[in-house]
């Protein structure tokens, strides 16, 4: 399974109001500051994470340094999604064991991805100092790339508003489904 495969899916599943062109403008050269965009939606299940994959895959297509943040610390996926397999997240991070850099890893179209862990508890109830320390690894420990996409878990808990608010931009992908939009 490929993220392009996913990129052929059609209606039903929407993505608004973000607009693939003016993000890459509002980029703009490398020198720029990063832009930062989360996806996220509310309801579990309505294509989040593909559309983060994809999203992220098709920047780095296009020639922009990318890198795709897992910010799902309950059931974190974007790994699966994209068939890598990881040694250390930011289970290790948070633990003390390892730094943010250490657990970045190559992705695919020079994509760099930061994996979060799946079924940790302790990440599903980090405090928000943590959520802190890792916002602000992010700016300082990693070289910035041009575009940092956070791929958020569902629901609206305080980890998600935390990563959400700390975005300049937020995708919101919703699905056919009534829950789909209210919850968004
Ligand atoms: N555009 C699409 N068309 C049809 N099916 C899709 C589409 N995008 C995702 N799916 C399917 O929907 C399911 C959920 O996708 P995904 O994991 O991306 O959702 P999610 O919102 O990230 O879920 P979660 O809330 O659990 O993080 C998967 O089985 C996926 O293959
Ligand atoms: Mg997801």
């Amino acid at each position: 399974m490929t993220m392009l495969q996913f990129m052929s899916y059609d209606a039903p599943y929407n993505v608004v109001p973000f607009r693939h062109d003016d993000a890459l403008r509002s980029v703009g050269s490398r020198e720029s500051a990063m832009q930062v965009i989360a996806v996220t939606g509310g309801k579990g299940g309505v294509g989040k994470t593909n559309v983060a994959v994809n999203l992220a895959v098709s920047m780095s297509m296009d020639g922009l340094d990318v890198m795709l943040f897992d910010a799902d610390l309950g059931l974190a996926n974007v790994d699966i999604v994209l068939g890598m397999q990881i040694k250390h997240t930011l289970a290790d991070v948070v633990s003390g064991d390892k730094t943010l850099a250490d657990v970045v890893v190559d992705g695919p179209e020079g994509l760099r991805v930061i994996p979060a862990a799946s079924g940790v508890a302790q990440m599903v109830d980090m405090q928000s100092a943590d959520q802190e320390m890792l916002i602000r690894q992010l700016s300082d420990q990693l070289m910035p790339p041009d575009v940092l996409i956070v791929d958020t878990g569902a629901g609206i808990d305080q980890t998600v508003q935390t990563f959400v608010a700390a975005c300049q931009t937020a995708v919101l992908v919703v699905c056919d489904e009534p829950a789909s939009l209210t919850d968004a």
